[in-house]
């Protein structure tokens, strides 16, 4: 299985950034987390981080026939972009979101999520495990269908 994480907005600032909301482990960290858990679960991962919302639409568009899965924290574009969401539509490859924090108890504006939509599943408020959690139901998923 080939897996793609992408990243938005500011999480290349983990360990930096509202550590109170976000935990202490970098970006790094976290990729490095990543690979752990696709090594042990036989999976090829490839990574990808943007702050510009063109380019995660671009890195999907070129995910289509090429990637069996994707994992993405759209970061702040989870509340505001159709674009993402059109691009998660447009290519159909099953989709799981993730946040670091728990979005439904923080400002109202981040109750909503439009990516959601084309998401077959959404985990949040579970730090980085978030992430292992979104691989393993994928992995499952794309085995059993
Ligand atoms: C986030 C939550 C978003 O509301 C926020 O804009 C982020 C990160 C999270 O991982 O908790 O940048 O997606």
């Amino acid at each position: 299985m080939k897996l793609l994480v992408i990243n938005g907005p500011n999480l290349n600032m983990l360990g930096i950034r509202e550590k109170n909301i976000y935990g202490n482990g970098s970006y790094k960290e976290l990729l490095e987390y990543i690979e752990k858990v696709c090594d042990e679960e036989n999976i090829e991962v490839d990574f990808f981080q943007s702050n510009h919302e063109g380019a995660i639409v671009d890195r999907i568009q070129e995910a289509y026939g090429d990637f069996d899965a994707i994992v993405i924290n759209p970061a702040a574009y989870t509340h505001t972009s159709v674009a993402i969401l059109d691009a998660l539509k447009a290519v159909n490859i099953p989709c799981a979101e993730v946040h670091l924090s728990d979005i439904y108890q923080r400002e109202e504006f981040r109750h909503h999520s439009y990516i959601s939509l084309a998401a077959i599943k959404t985990i949040y408020g579970k730090g980085f495990e978030g992430y292992k959690e979104a691989i393993l139901f994928l992995k499952n998923y794309v085995i059993e269908k």
